[in-house]
């Protein structure tokens, strides 16, 4: 893992590489088989499901072992150097795979897709030449087409226009879920051009789904055993999708329709701007007994001068106000939040605002970052950018306070029986893995029915990265 302190286990952690846990199922069917190795945040996650149940369309097989793959699919992150810069290592391992498939008679096509193929296109084709597919994040449902193209056409393709055509529209039916958490796509894109940031450019402007197209694809995951749903945009809470009365719901909106579905027992969001949290939103958590009480709001700086220069169009101030809103609608709501550190200019002094922030808010988890500059973002282009040892520096100094916090959030949790849905069998027999409304992973001794049902458990001890339960009597 690189400049990142990982408090908290999500699904996918931006930078990490992980093999994509589709609802697919693995078939031993002697028909094509695609390895999927995702990059970078959830909705990479989430699309690179979306894919492989596109591809299981068209006959193909999920295999995790590339030796084993006619297609190979990187599905790529972009955000910062380290995380892009991981494919071309990637790549060099695949083309000697590739290489020695050919010599035994097999073909291999090696798609690079997500954000580096939208920022880098045919760069990529020219840099890594094992590439036969370049298709960025608006193009998925062209996937299973642009193979047989490349194939036929005995040539690399790079597909990286935003088309008119809409791809959710494009992509099949949910395949059912192997998991009782899933992800859903709501809002995809980013208008708010924060200049260190590329997401506007690789995943393009803010688009809203249609409420009935999110509502069929949440009543699919719960007829699959879903029970949680965590709601997925750039920009999420930015959502304006078109509603069944021809109205546009905000994401308050459609959480609340969402809600109605039975069988759906928790909703999540993420990942939220803090100008975005309406008073609707904010009600929300006060009112709605599904939504959980855990929000992820990014404040990425403390220092009013830093956020003025990445265009956040907050202060910290206006921060701090925000949270204690939220926390009056809701007074179990946990937080966790994202930070830079070393952006162009700042001072030590600006740094320590970045703490006062942490100290006076006091949060359940936190991702922090080095300033990375990215190309054709503004802020690559300032002058005053600062020295990687003096980000480093921070980003510990700043990393051992989130730990503390983190810790004591923890902490302040045994003794309480907090309510967990069961995801999977734990690494002890016997044991069973959930997680806490606050997205700590809890174990407990559980019989495997449990598995798929929000159970009480009592908390009695934590480690760094979960907590240790008690199940009560029913
Ligand atoms: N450098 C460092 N961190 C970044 N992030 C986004 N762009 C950069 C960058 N250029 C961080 C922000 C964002 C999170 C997903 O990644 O904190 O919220
Ligand atoms: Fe990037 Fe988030 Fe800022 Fe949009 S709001 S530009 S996604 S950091």
């Amino acid at each position: 893992m690189d400049d990142r302190l990982t408090t908290q286990t999500r699904e996918a952690e931006p930078d990490e590489a992980i093999i994509s846990p589709s609802g697919v199922a693995r078939s031993p069917a002697t028909g094509p088989k695609v390895y999927v190795r995702t990059f970078g945040c959830q909705m990479n996650v989430y699309d690179s499901e979306r894919m492989t149940e596109a591809l299981s369309a068209h006959g193909y097989a999920e295999t995790g072992a590339v030796e084993d793959a006619d297609l190979v699919i990187l599905n790529t992150c972009h955000i910062r150097e380290k995380a892009a810069e991981k494919v071309y290592s990637d790549l060099g391992r695949i083309r000697q795979v590739k290489g020695a498939r050919a010599a035994s008679g097999s073909d291999t096509v090696v798609a690079v897709v997500g954000c580096v193929a939208q920022a880098e296109g045919s760069e990529i084709v020219r840099r890594a030449p094992v590439v036969d597919l370049v298709v960025g994040p608006q193009s998925y449902h062209r996937l299973p087409e642009l193979i047989a193209r490349t194939r036929s056409e005995n040539r690399s393709l790079v597909e990286t226009e935003f088309p008119e055509e809409e791809k959710f529209a494009r992509l099949p039916q949910r395949a059912p879920s192997r998991g009782v958490t899933a992800f859903l796509t709501v809002q995809e894109g980013c208008d708010k051009f924060c200049t260190f940031c590329v997401v506007p450019y690789t995943r393009g402007m803010e688009y809203s789904r249609s409420v009935a197209d999110i509502e069929h694809e949440a009543r699919a995951l719960v007829a699959g055993g879903v029970r949680e749903v965590t709601l997925l945009g750039q920009n999420v809470n930015g959502y304006h999708g078109a509603g069944p009365e021809g109205r546009s719901y905000s994401l308050a909106d459609l959480i609340r329709h969402l809600a109605q579905i039975d069988g759906l027992e928790r909703l999540r969001y993420t990942t939220s701007h803090p100008r975005d949290m309406s008073d609707d939103l904010i009600a929300a958590h006060g009112t709605e007994k599904k939504l959980m009480p855990y929000l992820h709001l990014p404040f990425q700086s403390g220092a009013d001068r830093i956020l003025a220069a990445m265009n956040r169009k907050h202060t910290a101030r206006e921060y701090i106000d925000l949270v204690g809103r939220i926390r009056a609608a809701q007074p179990e709501l946990a937080l966790s939040t994202d930070v830079i550190v070393g952006f162009p200019g700042e001072t030590e002094a600006e740094f320590a605002d970045t703490l006062s922030v942490f100290a006076e808010v006091g949060f359940a988890a936190a991702y922090s970052f080095k300033y990375s500059p990215r190309p054709g973002t503004p802020a690559e282009k300032l002058s005053d950018q600062i020295p990687d040892e003096v980000k480093a520096d921070r980003l510990a100094r700043l990393q051992s306070v989130i730990e503390r916090q983190q810790a004591l959030f923890s902490q302040r949790c045994v003794g309480r029986a907090l309510p967990v849905l069961f995801e999977k069998p734990g690494r002890r027999p016997g044991q069973l893995i959930g997680r806490s409304p606050y997205l700590q992973s809890v174990h407990a001794k559980a019989p495997a029915g449990m598995l798929g049902r929000v159970v009480p458990v009592e908390i009695s001890a934590f480690g760094p990265n979960s907590l240790a339960g008690v199940i009560r009597p029913e």
